[in-house]
């Protein structure tokens, strides 16, 4: 019996070397709560503004795939780093509200090599593209092609972030007014798109065929329009047209299939083919064709107010006060960005 009672207690014993030994185990095998909180907090929610990223950076993070439908990535583009100083400042507003955005400025020595190795089919056509504003309006569909993302010209002001906007959409632009029988009622120079929509392909494709297409004289002279014409809104018009009119199988005009634009307030958000469309108050509030408030609103002229032009034309998500800074396709025209440094 003796002999019997031992053996139980070192059978018991054994048993709590063990429990003590696999509850070490467990708790040094445990994750702390807090790596696991980490590991599933998105790391953008603590950034206070946006984040400038390097290419390799960018390229590193979409390649990852950690983004879903609209990457939350802002493109603008310059000759070079050196913003002029009213530029910087209104990109800054850009970056202040959309926190957790990542933000790349690119260069023309970027955009060449961006062309270069991403999209060499095009590239012999942007290589001969001038004056610049071609380029730089060629490699913003290409951006939008390629990482989709938010194009932004460096003229645009953001009064409050519109990004709750993106979710389930596929491209996302924003009218300048209703009158659709005009070609440059949809600017470039605000754009948002998932990566890889076929809607860019139909663009570039228009401008690589006009372009091949021009007389040396339509390409190498300056002439009004000529940026507007080749890369500009009439080819994201022109494109558009091919888009719709494929997808949804039809001829109609955007008038027609919009219906009746007097029914459109200024704030309407419009869909079509899964292309959406933001009426002009919340993005593009000043038309420099109607004339409502060109005195203060355009930033070409001596008497640009924009506290002024903000009450008269009343934007909600953003504005843009059409710089022009390329200088309508004409590189040596005087503008207001030139002479004034503030
Ligand atoms: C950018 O270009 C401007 C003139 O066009 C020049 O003044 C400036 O120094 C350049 N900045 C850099 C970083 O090269
Ligand atoms: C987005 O689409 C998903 C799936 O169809 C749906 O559950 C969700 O409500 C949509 N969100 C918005 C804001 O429309
Ligand atoms: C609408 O805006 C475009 C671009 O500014 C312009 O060409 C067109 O004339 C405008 N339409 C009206 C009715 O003002
Ligand atoms: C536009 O408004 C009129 C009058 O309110 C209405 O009869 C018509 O159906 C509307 N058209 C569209 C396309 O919504
Ligand atoms: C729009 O998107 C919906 C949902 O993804 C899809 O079923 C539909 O075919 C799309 N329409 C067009 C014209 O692309």
């Amino acid at each position: 019996m003796v002999d019997n009672r031992g053996y139980k207690n070192n059978l018991l014993f054994v048993a709590v070397v063990i429990g003590i030994f696999i509850t070490i185990i467990y708790i040094i095998k445990r994750p702390l709560p807090n790596e696991n909180t980490l590991k599933f907090t998105d790391p953008t929610s603590s950034w206070t503004e946006c984040r400038h990223v390097t290419i390799k950076e960018l390229d590193e993070w979409f390649d990852s795939g950690e983004w879903n439908g609209i990457p939350k990535i802002i493109h603008q583009t310059w000759k070079n780093e050196t913003l002029r100083e009213r530029q910087k400042q209104w990109s800054q507003t850009w970056c202040n509200q959309y926190t957790n955005w990542r933000y790349h400025l690119w260069t023309d020595d970027e955009n060449d090599l961006f062309v270069r190795t991403k999209f060499l089919w095009f590239y012999p056509t942007f290589q001969q593209l001038s004056p610049a504003i071609l380029k730089a309006d060629s490699v913003r569909y290409l951006y939008m092609f390629y990482y989709g993302g938010l194009y932004i010209d460096l003229d645009y002001k953001s009064i409050r972030r519109a990004d709750h906007l993106f979710t389930n959409k596929s491209v996302i632009l924003s009218l300048i007014n209703y009158s659709f029988n005009s070609m440059n009622s949809v600017p470039n120079s605000w754009m948002a798109s998932k990566p890889h929509h076929p809607l860019w392909t139909y663009i570039l494709y228009r401008i690589m065929l006009l372009w091949s297409r021009a007389t040396d004289q339509e390409r190498n002279e300056f002439w009004n329009g000529k940026a507007e014409f080749f890369t500009g809104p009439q080819s994201l018009f022109d494109g558009l047209m091919f888009y719709i009119h494929s997808n949804l199988q039809t001829d109609q005009s955007l008038d027609q299939l919009f219906g009746n634009n007097q029914n459109q307030t200024s704030d309407s958000i419009l869909e079509l083919a899964n292309i959406t469309f933001l009426g002009p108050r919340l993005m593009n509030a000043y038309d420099w064709m109607n004339g409502i408030g060109g005195d203060v609103c355009s930033a070409e002229r001596p008497t640009f107010n924009e506290n002024i032009c903000k009450e008269i034309v009343k934007p909600i998500y953003g504005i843009t006060y059409w710089s022009h800074s390329y200088g309508h396709g004409h590189e040596n025209d005087a503008n207001y960005l030139r002479s004034i440094q503030t």
